[in-house]
């Protein structure tokens, strides 16, 4: 028996939609296997600015650090270039989470399901084989940039003498870099062995030092395969040759755009996972936060047609990563994969001959698979 604190920010969106499937599965796994989840509910993103005045409260971020997991929906935008610099915005919840807990290194397995080729937009016999993990560094990049200028701000739009710019900085320490080198290389152990490093050292700075951080850690990982590669080419190959990757490692913004990119592998973006992961242990594992890498999906929200796979695996993480049950994060996974080799869809996905549900239905029949796999 296992007993874990998880806290809940449902976010905005789809976000509670998704995750209230996500939970449901977690709760059978619960009663099926005989644990113990107490559950804290919270409000993140816009969500939390309506009601709260901020994306992510003092007390909610006390509620998550006292947890041993955090189960993440999505968070809303306000239209680009509205709030600037103005009032809080949604993101700066999730931006908080990922730099405060230090989770640096950010997990999205891409593992297209067979009984899904025909929805991806790529033909099957490139995706046959196609399993990848990607390490997106989570905590510093462009999203965390320092200005020179004015200390704790990353960016800005500023006057200059010849008009209104604009500033972002590209910054990584050498010990960003190798922690979450090391964590891919470290996980590579337990895969295939093979790690591509992506970067635009032809160009960055921040990609050299990368480039020299990754020859170094790689020495020391000897059984483990790695090579270069330059950002651009990477997004190609993931489309003419998926199967060549095993772990991807690359810095925050690069591995922002490659995962979207990746996601269309799998038939639906909703599909995919994500763990947030740092150093600090729980009781069977390590603290983290988990969400689908899609977002909150404003035009499809309250209507029952979100995919709530993505949100569900990522409950399956937090169960094998922050718990410690990787037993039952597998029936998770293996219940995901018989309703969907059922031809269940949700509507992202819909090929001929499958059968259209909601976000509710396809919950449940997860769920219920969950509870019967265990009889
Ligand atoms: C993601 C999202 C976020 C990011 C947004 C919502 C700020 O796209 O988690 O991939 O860019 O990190
Ligand atoms: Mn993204």
């Amino acid at each position: 028996m296992s007993a874990a604190t998880i806290t809940v920010l449902p976010g905005d969106g789809v976000g509670p939609e998704v995750t209230d499937q996500a939970l449901a599965v977690l709760r059978a796994v619960e009663e099926t296997y005989g644990h113990r989840f107490t559950v804290h509910r919270r409000r993140v993103g816009l969500d939390a600015i309506a009601a709260e005045g901020t994306a992510i409260s003092d007390s909610t971020f006390e509620v998550c650090g006292q947890s041993d997991a955090i189960l993440f929906g999505a968070i809303g935008s306000l239209p680009p270039g509205t709030g600037r610099g103005a009032g809080p915005r949604p993101e700066e919840a999730l931006f908080r989470l990922r730099k405060e807990f230090g989770f640096f290194a950010n997990l999205r397995p891409v593992r297209p399901l067979e009984a899904l080729y025909g929805a991806s937009s790529l033909k099957p016999e490139h995706l046959k084989g196609a399993d990848l993990l990607f390490v997106r560094e989570l905590s510093a990049g462009l999203y965390y940039g320092r200005l020179e200028s004015v200390p704790g701000k990353p960016s800005e739009i500023r006057r200059a003498p010849h008009g209104t710019e604009a500033v972002d900085t590209l910054l990584y320490t050498e010990e960003e870099i190798e922690r979450v080198v090391r964590a891919a290389f470290e996980i590579a152990l337990r895969r295939e062995r093979k790690v591509t490093s992506v970067d635009k050292a032809n160009v960055l700075s921040s990609s050299v030092l990368w480039r020299e951080v990754v020859e170094r850690v790689a020495a020391e990982h000897p059984t483990v395969a790695y090579e270069h590669m330059l950002v651009d080419a990477c997004a190609m190959r993931l489309i003419r040759t998926p199967s060549e990757f095993d772990v991807v490692v690359t810095e925050n913004l690069f591995g922002d755009i490659l995962t979207d990119e990746a996601s269309m592998l799998t038939g639906s973006i909703g599909m995919l996972p994500s763990a947030s992961l740092g150093t600090r242990r729980t009781a069977a594992g390590t603290f983290g936060l988990y969400e689908p890498i899609h977002g909150s999906a404003p035009d499809i929200a309250g209507r029952d047609r979100a995919n709530p796979v993505g949100a569900i695996l990522s409950g399956a993480m937090l169960l094998r990563h922050s718990l410690g049950l990787a037993r039952e994060a597998a029936a998770v996974e293996e219940a995901v994969e018989a309703v969907i080799g059922e031809g269940l869809r949700t509507p992202d996905l819909v090929e001929p001959g499958s059968t259209v549900v909601g976000t509710r239905e396809m919950g449940r029949r997860i769920t219920d698979r969950v509870r019967s796999a265990s009889a």
